[in-house]
């Protein structure tokens, strides 16, 4: 079966109300249809989530968070739940990236109680896995993967509700890419796992790539047959590359 494309922007701790500009220049810089063939998803900081979501009304544009807490309310200052994202307009929330795990050390079990919020606010979990160059060096890359997907995948999770996106840590923010031959590899260990893990019904799950994907690579990243979209870190903050990535994606 074909997998409808998912291209989604990560901003991280990026974005002020004067970065409006360039969201609306993603809006009209891509075509119809590719809003059409493929999802398109800006992930803001919270702060502008709403905003964006106003602003992306009838374009095919998608927003998202970028994180949240499990709880649906309740004291935990500073904190910001799937509720309240979803209240903003959002129609994704990724979970358990990369950075989160390290900088607040994040575990499976938390990052799949936050994807259990967000399946349960009616948005789409985008769960981040991906082994650090330690972990892949000493050849235990793909255990590594196995086992965050294993633990960290939200119980009611299908094809439907939930992407993953397979990051190599060492890839992120470094202009480094995985090699074709890696990433390709990964993800058909992971498409398989799917199916092990939940039948046809998880199986046809997209697996998106991440990890200093930028116009030069996207199009063959996005060939690998089972790479379905990407997760785009610093290359989304510009209009003119992320539409770029998007137009890669045919
Ligand atoms: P990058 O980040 O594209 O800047 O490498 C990807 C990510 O962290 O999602």
């Amino acid at each position: 079966m074909t997998r409808k494309m998912l291209i989604a922007g990560n901003w991280k701790m990026n974005g002020l109300q004067e970065n409006r500009t360039d969201f609306q220049n993603m809006i009209d810089g891509i075509s119809p249809s590719a809003f059409d063939l493929h999802d398109v998803l800006i992930c803001p900081p919270a702060t502008l989530l709403h905003t964006f979501s106003k602003m992306a009304k009838g374009s095919g544009m998608l927003v998202g968070g970028e994180d949240c807490h499990p709880a649906a309310s309740g004291a935990h200052t500073g904190d910001i739940s799937a509720a309240m994202l979803a209240d903003a307009g959002a129609d994704y929330c990724i979970v358990g990236h990369s950075e989160r795990r390290a900088d607040h050390k994040e575990t499976s079990a938390l990052i799949k109680e936050k994807a259990n919020a967000v399946l349960q606010n009616s948005m789409t979990a985008i769960v981040c896995v991906g082994e650090t160059l330690a972990e892949r060096k000493s050849g235990n890359a793909t255990e590594v993967v196995t086992q965050q997907i294993r633990a960290s995948l939200p119980t009611a999770a299908t094809a439907k509700n939930c992407v993953i996106a397979y990051e190599p840590v060492w890839a992120i923010g470094t202009g480094v890419t995985a090699t074709i031959d890696d990433i390709a590899e990964m993800h058909t260990a992971i498409r398989k796992l799917l199916h092990e893990i939940g039948g046809e019904a998880l199986a046809a799950a997209r697996v998106l790539y991440g990890g200093s994907v930028k116009p030069s690579n996207a199009a063959e990243i996005f060939a690998i047959d089972d790479v379905d979209g990407g997760l785009i870190g610093g290359a989304s903050l510009k209009a003119e590359d992320f539409n770029a990535i998007v137009a890669a994606a045919g």
